[in-house]
């Protein structure tokens, strides 16, 4: 089977010539090690300057604040083709990218832009998203985090859990509100660098796959920033960290599909090394993990066109992420079907894929909140 039907028409020459370009990264540089760092739960720290060296830590920015210039769709063959051999550096790159990079861009003014978003996008800071605390979590709007007006600065009380990235965060933009009886409406988003007083590092959070990309509980105590670190307009942070999971949420999508196509991969490798292709079975599971695979790529492609073309894709997102994300964990499963008690083992990458798989059906909203989110756009909120 021609390659370039399997992958996908939304993609044109120049995305396929790029994505050469990332797999041989990928084959060189990350997928030797990808076993290995997700044993010794060792942040790949190495890797990702080497991201940056390329110009991949701001891959859809301008190249006038520190970005490659690229496209969203080659972000997301990016992320898609770098977890296809370790979901532990995608996702790095992808809360980076989405999360971190992105609403800076939209929604920081130029001082912003020139302190945070050049290094950021140059791979010399890296970036964490802090939304999620410990009674915020799916109800994202219900954040205790608190940022009081005091003389010309923000002083920030609270606690974010389960960030991407937090341990080595330079950068962390986070929400806080100021008064909580405003709801959603009382929220603002800031920005906070690392050494900033009253910011630490709490721990770093223990889980059950993507054990080398960094999870981390942040504490902010008396945390004092300039009003100038307010990112976008007072009370409306709640949106921007929205419409940011909206792109982010594509990504996680790639993160997923990359995966899924990782674990396929191997399952074909081991099928044609073992000669087991003539058996029926093998080949209805093959078919149908082709197939997922495949309508997950396409609703991912279509989600990031249309971002390029600034098209609002809260909907799209939502099913891109939603859809892959269980094609991850189904594909996973199914490539260790195929081989049995060995694929239940480290020697083969399927074990990885299906441990990492998890992620994808909670990170930047589980899959019950995107159907949520999908319903809503379909009937209006109820
Ligand atoms: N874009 C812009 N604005 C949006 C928006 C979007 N996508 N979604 C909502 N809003 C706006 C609404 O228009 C509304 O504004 P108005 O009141 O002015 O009309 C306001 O935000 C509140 O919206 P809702 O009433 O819909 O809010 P809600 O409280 O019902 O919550 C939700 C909506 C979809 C459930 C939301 O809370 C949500 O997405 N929860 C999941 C959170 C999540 O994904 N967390 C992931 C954490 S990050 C992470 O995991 C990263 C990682 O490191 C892996």
């Amino acid at each position: 089977m021609e390659e370039r039907r399997l992958i996908s028409m939304l993609s044109d020459e120049a995305h396929e010539k790029f994505r050469q370009k990332i797999q041989a990264f990928a084959r060189d540089v990350v997928a030797h090690r990808a076993g290995e760092i997700q044993q010794k739960e060792e942040f790949p720290m190495d890797i990702v300057k080497e991201m940056g060296r390329q110009g991949w830590m701001g891959l859809p920015i301008p190249k006038a604040y520190g970005g490659a210039g690229l496209d969203n769709l080659s972000y997301i063959i990016a992320v898609e083709e770098i977890s296809r051999v370790s979901g532990c550096v995608g996702i790095t790159l992808a809360a980076h990218t989405s999360l971190v990079v992105w609403p800076i861009y939209t929604h920081g003014n130029e001082a912003q832009k020139k302190k945070y978003l050049v290094p950021l996008a140059r791979g010399e800071h890296i970036g964490s998203f802090g939304l999620t605390e410990a009674n915020a979590g799916s109800d994202a709007g219900a954040t205790e985090t608190m940022a009081v007006y005091r003389d010309g600065r923000y002083v920030i009380n609270g606690i974010k859990r389960f960030i991407t990235n937090g341990t080595w965060a330079d950068t962390v933009i986070l929400t806080a509100s100021h008064d909580r009886s405003l709801g959603v409406h009382g929220i603002s988003a800031f920005i906070v660098e690392k050494g900033t007083p009253g910011f630490k590092t709490i721990r770093k959070e223990d889980k059950l796959g993507l054990r080398a990309s960094d999870t981390a509980e942040l504490g902010f105590e008396d945390c004092e920033v300039p009003e100038e670190n307010l990112l976008g307009v007072k009370n409306e942070g709640f949106k921007v960290f929205m419409e940011t999971l909206d792109g982010g949420r594509i990504s996680i999508g790639a993160l997923a599909l990359g995966e899924a196509q990782g674990a396929l991969d191997a399952a074909v490798d081991y099928v044609k090394e073992r000669g087991l292709g003539r058996s029926q079975a093998v080949q209805a599971a093959i078919a149908d993990m082709t197939m997922d695979v495949s309508a997950a790529r396409h609703l991912i492609y279509h989600a990031a066109r249309l971002k390029d073309l600034k098209l609002t894709v809260t909907l799209e997102g939502a099913m891109a992420k939603l859809y892959a994300s269980e094609v991850s964990m189904r594909v996973s499963s199914r490539a260790i079907d195929i081989m049995g008690m060995e694929g239940l083992t480290p020697a083969y990458s399927p074990e990885r894929f299906f441990r990492d798989a998890k992620l994808n059906e909670i990170g930047e909203g589980t899959s019950e909140i995107q159907r949520i989110v999908i319903a809503r756009q379909v009937l209006g909120k109820r």
